[in-house]
């Protein structure tokens, strides 16, 4: 199927400005539609959720439209689609309500391919339960993370298993689905961070083996919040802290305080956007399949060539192996040239590709990079040829000032 980049960047008026957006992985850019979205429900009579004013109905549809759109994007149950401020505060809400169930002796089993998100707060909640950590390592030289590298640190006391979907700073994605079937047959529960996964696959908790599954609607042109998603009866075994006069109901009582509706509407809009990217018939989760197919494949193409023009300049380091099952997201340095200067250097061509850890700091580290990392290039629904190659020029030029 091919993909009409030109008609998707006609959406994006941050385009205008000129500038190759290759700082996805940070936060994507945002189409008119989910902008309008936001403002409209922003100005709009509306209330506490209810039944009795328009206003109330209003909010209660916002509220349930997102939830249904959530799901159709994640295969999830709508019932058990719980919103939050980011995917690190829906993380740690969700490590203290787990470590309640926890007992001293028990174990939990983190990554060093993660985002710190999905670590520290296991880490943090541990400790005072006395739940010891076990830690899985990726192979630094191909970039990948085995299943066997996780699951030969279960045991029968293993209670959860948090590893992400995609490292947000080499791409990498584990085989969730295996280690979760493993992870079962000991009886743990399986955390999966999708927040890098999300914008660029057609997502399947049930397939991927997620217990519980996060992402952040920023990330695939929505705006800034988070959700998670887990299966309805999962949710309704866990007694999260919340207000006494609350709602105890799920997924309710996992969102604390008043739910932000103009970004509930944002996020709506911005999974129909992925929906109709492509020409398609059917419902939505049918059209997000057929659009996420046709985006993944132009991603992997603006990818490949990204990677070709760069494997071809001397100096170039290019982070794990070629041939990973990963997202389109390539991390680099030059050699003689230090992160930021390269950061800089293309911010003066009017590419955006960042330098650091991205919070990934322990993937980072087990990579051998110090604390200024790599540039990140990540491609988007917006990048096109023009981009990639305003890319490579600009590192050709950087490389060559050493
Ligand atoms: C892989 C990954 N996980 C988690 C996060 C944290 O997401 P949030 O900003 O919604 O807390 C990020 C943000 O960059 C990320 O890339």
């Amino acid at each position: 199927m091919s993909y009409p980049v030109a008609e998707v960047r006609a959406h994006f008026p941050a385009l205008a400005e000129g500038a190759a957006h290759f700082d996805g992985p940070g936060g994507s850019q945002v189409p008119d539609v989910v902008g309008a979205a936001v403002a409209t429900t922003l100005t709009a009579a509306i209330a506490n959720r209810g039944t009795v004013t328009a206003a109330e109905r209003r909010a209660d549809r916002v509220v349930t439209d997102a939830r249904a759109a959530m799901a159709d994007l994640l295969g999830a149950d709508p019932g058990g689609i719980v919103f939050g401020r980011s995917m690190t505060a829906l993380a740690y809400d969700l490590s203290r309500t787990l470590a309640k169930t926890w007992r001293p002796g028990d174990e939990i089993i983190v990554t060093k391919l993660d985002h710190d998100a999905n670590i520290r707060p296991w880490v943090q909640a541990a400790a005072p339960a006395g739940v010891t950590v076990r830690w899985a390592e990726f192979d630094p030289a191909t970039g990948e993370l085995s299943a066997d590298a996780v699951t030969g640190l279960l045991t029968e006391r293993t209670r959860l298993v948090a590893v992400t979907a995609a490292s947000n700073l080499l791409g990498s994605r584990p085989d969730t689905a295996t280690i979760a079937e493993r992870a079962r047959a000991v009886g743990a529960l399986v955390f999966v961070d999708g927040v890098h996964l999300t914008p660029h696959s057609l997502v399947d908790v049930t397939a991927l083996g997620a217990d519980f599954y996060a992402c952040s609607p920023y990330k695939f042109l929505g705006p800034h919040l988070g959700v998670l998603a887990a299966a309805p009866a999962l949710l309704a075994t866990l007694r999260p802290d919340k207000l006494l006069p609350a709602s105890d109901a799920v997924p309710d009582r996992f969102e604390l305080g008043t739910l932000p509706y103009e970004l509930l509407a944002g996020t709506t809009a911005a999974v129909d956007f992925l929906a109709d990217l492509v020409p398609g018939d059917g419902d939505r989760r049918e059209r997000l399949t057929t659009s996420m197919k046709a985006l993944s494949e132009h991603e992997d193409r603006m990818r490949a060539r990204l990677d070709a023009g760069l494997a071809k300049i001397d100096g170039v380091t290019l982070y794990g192996a070629d041939d990973r099952r990963r997202t389109p997201t390539v991390l680099f340095t030059v050699a003689g040239v230090s992160n930021a200067d390269v950061y800089a250097g293309l911010a003066e061509s009017n590419v955006n590709a960042p330098a650091g850890t991205f919070y990934a700091a322990e993937c980072a580290a087990h990579l051998g990079l110090d604390d200024t990392g790599a540039v990140r290039a990540g491609i988007g629904p917006y990048t096109d040829e023009s981009d990639v190659d305003r890319l490579v020029a600009g590192v050709v030029r950087i490389a060559a000032y050493d």
